[in-house]
């Protein structure tokens, strides 16, 4: 089938060249050129395990290319909208403009019965503005079928999924847009992939209402973190233990810094922002939820100061800045703000990423970023672990105490074993463990 994905973000790269995988012809339409030329030569523009290979063999066959011009489109069937949505300035809304701007820019490419798919996460009610939208000005429909991969495994998430939703307008119409979604996806479904058919509200609840769960599950435990600090008890035994119970679960329960990136924080606020638009107050427990989250970013801080003593001029090394291991994206990312927050403190912060060096210096220029492990560590006088690489996890705290001027380390992500550490002379510090 010929398909067209509008926007080339991480999302829409990561779909355009999945749907190529899957044996469709692909056009990837974004506005920013040196995306477009990177994509067209087959690399990927961020790192994302899986991703160049599959990128690589979609351009390589012919089945796969990308463009900034939106009259591309035309010709395709069905028209993935991919874009982003960020927090608006100044206020806790989804920024809807881009997702407004590419189907706005779809309707002159249109034909009767095109489908117009919308994956960008939006605030319920979007949809249903959207279909009438391109059902008053073209022959076309539209769906909505949100998207649940995770940075790291986007290929695998979006190839095998743990479900489709398809959000669907009423009657006739609801029906071609499943047939037309069913064909796109055919591969995934025969493969016995879950695949469930909403309407447009429901669709779009069940993508923000994941995040929030998932968010409120890491803040959860992120809170029993708070009260072991205060009892001198383990979170990490606490999360195996209630995790052993199946309708608890282990998944997403390990505390430690929080979470951030471009989804979960963002998300978690547009929705209360949007049920208070509603005139709801179902979802108040969320400001908590970023509450719990954000103060343990200053948790970090303040154990980090309470090493030091002195934090003028401390070395302090920073493992990990990227939001989660096997990611580049520094977005919202804990780890950056808690480097920034000890340079702000007059701290001289020496950061080292396997991948997001990179990404992070464009937004914090400010710090210091060593090219290999060795080089961040020597001379520290507090090491940092904000970021669980498994390079981290694995660490040698003897290796680790031959480098560092003090030794002295804060495991922020709860992977090291701190008894041996402390056996080697470290005053270690981990979140929720005496
Ligand atoms: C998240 C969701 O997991 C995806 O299902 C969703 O599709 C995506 O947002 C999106 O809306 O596009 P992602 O942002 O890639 O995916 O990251 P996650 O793996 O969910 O991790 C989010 C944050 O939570 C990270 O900072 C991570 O370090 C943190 N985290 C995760 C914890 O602090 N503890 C945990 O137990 C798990």
């Amino acid at each position: 089938m010929r398909i067209s994905v509008i926007g080339c973000g991480y999302l829409g790269a990561v779909h355009a060249a999945c749907m190529a995988e899957l044996g469709h012809d692909v056009v990837g339409v974004d506005v920013d050129e040196s995306k477009v030329a990177e994509l067209a030569a087959g690399r990927a523009p961020f790192f994302e395990p899986g991703l160049p290979e599959v990128l690589a063999r979609g351009v390589a066959s012919g089945r796969l290319r990308f463009t900034t011009d939106m009259a591309e489109t035309a010709g395709a069937r069905v028209h993935f909208v991919a874009v982003g949505t960020p927090q608006t300035a100044g206020s806790h809304a989804a920024d809807l403009r881009y997702v407004d701007a590419a189907v706005g820019g779809l309707l002159p490419h249109l034909s009767d019965g095109d489908l117009v798919v919308g994956k960008s996460t939006v605030p319920v009610g979007t949809a249903a503005r959207l279909g009438d939208l391109v059902r008053a000005s073209s022959g076309a429909d539209l769906a909505w079928n949100p998207e649940f991969l995770r940075e790291g495994f986007a290929v695998a998430d979006t190839l095998s999924p743990d479900r489709f939703v398809y959000g669907v307008p009423g009657g006739e119409g609801g029906e071609r847009a499943t047939a037309l979604l069913d064909e796109v996806y055919a591969g995934p479904l025969a493969a016995g992939m879950p695949r469930l058919v909403t309407d447009y509200a429901t669709a779009e609840l069940v993508k923000v209402s994941a995040n929030a769960f998932l968010a409120t599950k890491i803040s959860f435990i992120n809170a029993m973190a708070e009260i072991a600090e205060a009892t001198g008890a383990d979170v990490t035994q606490l999360a195996d233990a209630i995790g052993h119970d199946a309708r608890i679960g282990r998944r997403f329960l390990n505390a430690g810094l929080g979470f951030g990136g471009g989804c979960l924080p963002k998300d978690i606020r547009a929705f209360q922002a949007r049920a208070d638009e509603l005139g709801l107050e179902s979802l108040a427990f969320l400001a908590d939820v970023d509450a719990v989250n954000l103060r343990r970013r200053r948790r970090v801080v303040d154990l980090a100061v309470e090493l030091l003593g002195e934090v003028e001029g401390a070395r302090v090394a920073v493992l990990g800045v990227a939001f989660k291991p096997d990611s580049d994206d520094v977005r919202d990312s804990p780890a950056l703000d808690v480097a920034r927050a000890l340079h702000g403190l007059g701290a001289q912060v020496v950061v080292y990423d396997p991948q997001a060096a990179g990404t992070a210096a464009k937004l914090a220029p400010e710090l210091a970023y060593a090219a290999d492990l060795e080089e961040a560590l020597a001379g520290a006088d507090v090491v940092l672990l904000l970021t669980e690489w498994q390079q981290f996890r694995q660490l040698d705290p003897a290796v680790v105490g031959a480098l560092v001027a003090h030794r002295r380390i804060v495991d922020a992500r709860n992977v090291l074993a701190l008894p041996a550490w402390r056996h080697a002379g470290f005053e270690a510090r981990g979140l929720g463990r005496p």
